[in-house]
């Protein structure tokens, strides 16, 4: 497709200030030192990103793993989007499965996140995803319109426009599957069932905007994704990169599987 490939590697909350820091330059000098046609990115927790944030070389786009909807306030522990924009820093992660499961998000305080990330000219990666359960029970498709619409819904934003920012390679918002059961858990989705529910968002994007944004949107696959697994995933029509946890975290090996997509 015409869509640039985009690989997040996702920290969680490991490392810290001295490893994330010699890390975080290893991984960009490695990406800086070969020619490629992708979009690389890490999301390293917030208290780093100053630090990492004077090492990207222009070839590492840097992410928080979550963003306030305030501007600013009386929000005592959180970070919000200007703060983020002050720093350098491109974007951030919104509603991440471990977010909604362990810290209350909800599809309203997910889409609040994305239009303040958005009305600051900021890329947002909005994740979605199924438990077991419902998939079991056969509500998959439910889930993610319901994380979609309701999201877009909520963020506040009206037109195609604002998603799609000035670069037309780079949208604003991208959209991270993440099937619960496949995250940490080393059973990833197959290739075939990941393609299935990219094309449904897909879909579903199409609906809330229209045909030809939904296909400059990218949608990429999060849940267990690993050196030996990412090049089938990538090879599906609407799977337009990866969301890496565990093998994000070796410099070396995130390098490696960065190289395969390309
Ligand atoms: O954000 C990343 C995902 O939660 C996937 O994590 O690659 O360790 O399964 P994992």
């Amino acid at each position: 497709s015409a869509r640039k490939k985009l690989v997040i590697g996702n920290w969680k909350m490991f490392k810290n200030a001295t490893s994330a820091s010699s890390d975080f330059s290893d991984f960009s000098n490695l990406i800086a030192s070969q020619a490629h046609n992708i979009e690389v990115g890490i999301a390293a927790p917030s208290v780093f990103l100053a630090d990492l944030v004077r090492k990207t070389q222009n070839s590492v786009t840097l992410y928080a793993q979550n963003s306030h909807w305030a501007p600013e306030g009386a929000f005592t522990g959180e970070v919000s989007a200007p703060m983020l924009k002050s720093m350098g820093v491109s974007g951030s992660l919104v509603a991440h499965s471990e977010r909604r499961q362990m810290f209350g998000e909800t599809n309203e305080t997910a889409g609040a996140r994305v239009g303040a990330l958005i009305g600051a000219g900021m890329k947002a990666v909005l994740c979605v995803g199924e438990t077991l359960e419902q998939r079991e029970k056969g509500q998959l498709k439910e889930i993610l319109k319901q994380q979609i619409e309701k999201a877009i819904q909520a963020s506040g934003i009206k037109h195609a426009s604002e998603i799609l920012g000035a670069d037309p390679l780079r949208p604003l918002l991208s959209i991270a599957y993440e099937p619960v059961w496949a995250i940490g858990t080393g059973k990833a989705a197959t290739s075939v069932e990941a393609q299935e529910a990219h094309a449904f968002i897909r879909e579903v994007l199409s609906n809330c905007f229209n045909k030809e944004t939904s296909e400059k949107l990218k949608i990429i696959y999060g849940g267990s994704v690993k050196l030996n697994n990412i090049h089938e995933f990538i090879s599906c029509p609407d799977v337009d990169g990866g969301l890496v946890g565990g093998a994000s975290l070796v410099p070396k090996d995130f390098y490696d599987l960065c190289m395969k997509c390309c």
